[in-house]
């Protein structure tokens, strides 16, 4: 008997192309879950096109329209959870959620971040990487928390930094990684093998995983199961 699949709602203000990547991945059945929905905070996030065009609900909560961050947060929340999503996940979302968007989605919802976190959290990754001397980077999936970029995290990918790199080069090579780090956390998590736990521990297996998430290995990627 095949299980039901778990229901994504993916939130996105530009681009989308992480969102475009999840959208391909569970076409092709590489984890057991079925995208939604995809909700933007801007009309013109090209990513909206994308979902459109792949026949997904796309909607915008324009956060211009509201008062407060926590009267957008309320708004954007109630049509998230309109969805019944197990899983909410942010593929470049420009913006600063309060709790009031976080707290109730506690273990559900899940960031990619462009860089090695706990280090760099914010804007501005790659060229404070490049700044700094590093020889890598990389980039983070997590559960999101209420610190920013703060959460536990699921899984890690690195890059090398090379000496000829400009923030956009560095910004290309990583994206290549984020895009294959986040269809696997995504798969970990419909899968059950990657849970949250309180007091915000990610468990792999039950087990807690280290701060730096799972370190994703091209020729062995993710988790035996
Ligand atoms: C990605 O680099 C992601 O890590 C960051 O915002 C960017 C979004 O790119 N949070 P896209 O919209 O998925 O193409």
């Amino acid at each position: 008997m095949e299980t039901e699949k778990k229901r994504l709602v993916v939130l996105i203000s530009g681009r989308g192309s992480n969102m475009g990547s999840l959208l391909e991945a569970a076409k092709n059945r590489e984890f057991d879950g079925e995208i939604v929905a995809v909700i933007s905070n801007k009309a013109s996030a090209a990513g909206l096109d994308i979902a459109r065009k792949a026949g997904i609900a796309a909607s915008v909560v324009d956060h211009n329209a509201y008062q407060s961050r926590e009267d957008f947060d309320a708004a954007l929340l109630s049509l998230v959870a309109s969805y019944q999503p197990d899983l909410v996940i942010l593929a470049g979302v420009m913006r600063i959620l309060t709790p009031v968007f976080v707290r109730p989605l506690r273990g559900k919802l899940i960031n990619i971040h462009p860089s090695l976190l706990p280090k760099y959290p914010g804007l501005h990754t790659h060229e404070r990487a490049i700044a700094a001397g590093d020889s890598e980077a990389g980039a983070t999936v997590h559960f999101v928390n209420e610190e920013l970029d703060g959460g536990p995290a699921i899984i890690q990918a690195r890059v090398p930094i090379l000496p000829e790199d400009t923030p956009e080069t560095l910004a290309a090579r990583i994206l290549e990684q984020e895009h294959k780090i986040f269809i696997e956390a995504v798969r970990l998590l419909c899968s059950d093998q990657v849970n949250y736990a309180e007091p915000g521990y990610t468990l792999a297996n039950g087990k807690a995983l280290p701060e730096s998430g799972i370190i994703y290995n091209q020729s062995c990627s993710g988790l035996s199961p």
